[in-house]
């Protein structure tokens, strides 16, 4: 609900577990007034009177709702913009304000210069997230610097520490917690994509919150571009931070008549720790965010491990069978099976059938695979190019580049341009027609490497490829699904390094991470279930030595760690011995009976590193040992539970009382490294 006090020129957005409300001072500024627990209208206006106008200890008064460059302000600004004569900055002038269910809107003008700047707020039925972004309307030529979605400030406490996931290649979602430095902490990505270093989103707490107590405060960015978020904690202790699309160093030009509208940036107030923070993100994001479809994924067999640039018809048809055999839904083959692809050196870009390795096109390979019982699923990676691609040597000037630069390349490719339509149309036109006529059911859309030298020689305004990109590329996704709405798209860079609430809006899963040693990606899913839920990570079991690792584990670890979120396989199937194939389909379709409830229930991380699923009548418990030395004593305890419901467990038979799982919890787990056990319970009637 939206409540709106004219006289006290106050807004209060109140969701079922949060209030956050806001007013305008005498000069028009929006000051921030509370953003937490539950709060009256009148409560709020009483905290808003309270407000200090101005701190004469302090040149900067803080806690605006959104900081724009001028005055008495010397923190990060959420909005900078210079007018052709050298003028700098925005004075507040407040114009209206509209609620339409959800949704609010002020507008403002510069008070001299014809500029307008909307804020935007949107609350959800059932959820405590808080949706915002800006509306910037130029009537005079302007350049902007910067133009956040929005700023976020937190109440005072005497300690903060921030919360966040930084990467690598193979090591993305690792977890972070770090104290708030007094200063100015920018959390970015100028890579042009999101990236594998950090992801876009922050959780900040007093220091005091635990996985199920504590207040938490977060915020995501729905954006697959360059970002900055800047973090920032003043001498006096208090803490803000702003974010939005682009780094700095760029410049947007707006005509007069044209408008910017930033992406959108969630914030969400937990009263309950990490785990209540975690699962109102899961819930938000399964509801309001991904494409609307059953909870359940695909299960999947990719090739890209099993045989990487080295495939034949043959070969991809022999390991379709053995999928088939151990019970997969979706064969998926990965790259090099277009143009003269054998290496990552040529044919991206050349989006047909390599003529020698499928000599009658791909047609009848998906055949054998739906013939098999299967769906038929692609690798693409429509941004890339090779420069020895007959689509480079055609359009040498689709890419990102400059006059007179090098034309820097990564993994021996370019980036296309996605702000040119003509490259979004062709893009449209193949994706389109390849998935239609091969009738393919799930599509990695894969982007390997960072943006260098982003220009179109000749463009107006030149950085606006920073965000147009990232725009084509929503919309060519937008285009795709709307011609196929049943198409499954798996966001893919590299690994996780397209993982963000923008691209979810389009892609119903992320491929992790392209280290699937298990041991590993424990911690990768730890880090990734943070803000994005289960069904949205894929993990597949590929073979023991791991060809990342070289670290042996058993295949039953292998498979508990991959159904802790959206299996697939992709291991050599050809190189797995009878017993693994039959350990492979006992466990698949074990897999199959608890999906359900790890695609569709609320996670809650339990200690030493077990994870549970919990819908209304079904409990899925995974515990995993990471080393016999470090075998603990201490039992699992579960955690949602009905104390006094009672839960038998599907495999024994055995019955436990809610009360003594909650307090007392599982036995602990006796073994070797690298062993797991899997629970699964149901509630039985008293
Ligand atoms: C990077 C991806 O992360 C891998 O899974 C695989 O698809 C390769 N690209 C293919 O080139």
């Amino acid at each position: 609900m939206i409540s709106h006090h004219p006289e006290a020129r106050l807004w209060l957005l109140s969701t079922p577990g949060t209030s956050y409300a806001f007013q305008l001072d005498a000069d028009d500024v929006p000051r921030h007034v509370h953003w937490g627990r539950p709060l009256t209208l009148e409560q709020a206006v009483v905290i808003a009177a309270d407000l200090p106008a101005e701190d004469p200890g302090s040149d900067d008064a803080g806690g605006e709702e959104y900081v724009v460059e001028g005055g008495l302000r010397f923190g990060a600004p959420s909005l900078t913009v210079r007018f052709d004569d050298g003028v700098r900055g925005f004075e507040w002038r407040f114009l209206s304000h509209t609620v339409e269910g959800g949704r609010l809107t002020l507008s403002f003008a510069d008070r001299v210069r014809s500029l307008g700047l909307d804020l935007h707020y949107r609350i959800l039925d059932g959820h405590d997230q808080i949706e915002r972004w800006a509306v910037l309307t130029a009537d005079e030529p302007v350049d902007v610097l910067r133009f956040d979605s929005a700023a976020w400030t937190l109440p005072a406490r005497d300690d903060y520490r921030v919360s966040h996931v930084v990467g690598e290649w193979g090591r993305e979602f690792q977890l972070q917690r770090d104290r708030v430095p007094v200063g100015e902490t920018v959390f970015t990505s100028r890579l042009g994509i999101t990236g594998q270093h950090a992801g876009p989103w922050l959780m900040l707490d007093a220091h005091d919150a635990t996985e199920e107590h504590g207040e938490v405060w977060s915020a995501a960015l729905a954006w697959s571009g360059s970002r900055r978020i800047t973090l920032r904690r003043d001498p006096y202790g208090r803490a803000s931070w702003t974010g939005g699309f682009g780094h700095e160093g760029l410049v947007w030009k707006l005509v007069p008549g044209e408008s910017l509208e930033t992406p959108v940036f969630t914030g969400l107030y937990a009263p309950d720790g990490f785990g209540g923070a975690s699962r109102r993100w899961h819930a938000y994001i399964e509801r309001q965010v991904l494409p609307a479809r059953p909870a359940e994924r695909p299960l999947i067999f990719n090739s890209w491990e099993a045989t990487e640039f080295d495939i034949t018809e043959k070969q991809q048809a022999e390991l379709a069978e053995l999928a088939a055999g151990v019970g997969i839904e979706v064969f998926v083959v990965d790259d090099a099976w277009f143009g003269t692809r054998t290496s990552d050196m040529a044919g991206l870009g050349d989006w047909w059938p390599n003529p020698d390795r499928f000599p009658a096109g791909l047609g009848p390979l998906a055949d054998r695979v739906r013939a098999l019982g299967m769906g038929f699923g692609l690798w693409v990676e429509p941004e890339g190019v090779n420069p020895d691609s007959d689509l480079f040597r055609a359009h040498p000037d689709w890419i990102l580049h400059q006059d007179g630069r090098t034309r820097t390349l990564r993994r021996n490719q370019h980036v296309l341009n996605f702000a040119r339509r003509d490259v979004r149309e062709w893009a449209v036109e193949w994706l389109v027609r390849t998935v239609t006529e091969l009738d393919v059911v799930f599509l990695k859309w894969d982007m390997n490497r960072s943006f260098s030298e982003v220009g179109q020689p000749g463009a107006a305004d030149p950085d606006r490829i920073w965000i147009e990109h990232t725009r084509g590329v929503y919309e060519v996704m937008d285009r795709l699904r709307a011609a196929r709405p049943g198409l499954y798209l798996e966001s893919c860079a590299g690994g996780g390094g397209r993982a963000d609430l923008g691209v979810l809006a389009r892609a119903d899963q992320v491929w992790t991470s392209d280290n699937t040693d298990a041991a590993d990606r424990i911690a990768i899913q730890h880090g990734h279930c943070q803000l994005l839920p289960a069904r949205t990570m894929g993990a597949w079991v590929t073979d023991s030595p791991n060809s990342f690792t070289a670290r042996p584990t058993s295949i039953r670890y292998r498979f508990h760690v991959s159904m802790a979120g959206a299996m697939g396989i992709g291991g050599d199937l050809r190189k797995w011995s009878e017993e693994d194939l039959a350990w492979a389909r006992m466990l698949v379709e074990q897999y199959k009976r608890i999906r359900p409830v790890v695609h569709g229930g609320a996670l809650y991380r339990l200690d030493h590193d077990a994870v549970q699923y919990l819908t209304e009548d079904e409990v899925v418990v995974f515990q995993f040992q990471p080393s016999a030395l470090n075998r603990s004593v201490v039992r699992t305890r579960l955690k949602g539970l009905d104390p006094d419901a009672r839960y038998r467990d599907v495999a024994t038979g055995a019955v436990h009382e809610g009360a003594v799982l909650l307090g007392h919890g599982l036995p602990p787990l006796l073994s070797f490294d690298w062993t797991s056990e899997l629970v699964h319970l149901r509630r039985v009637p008293r």
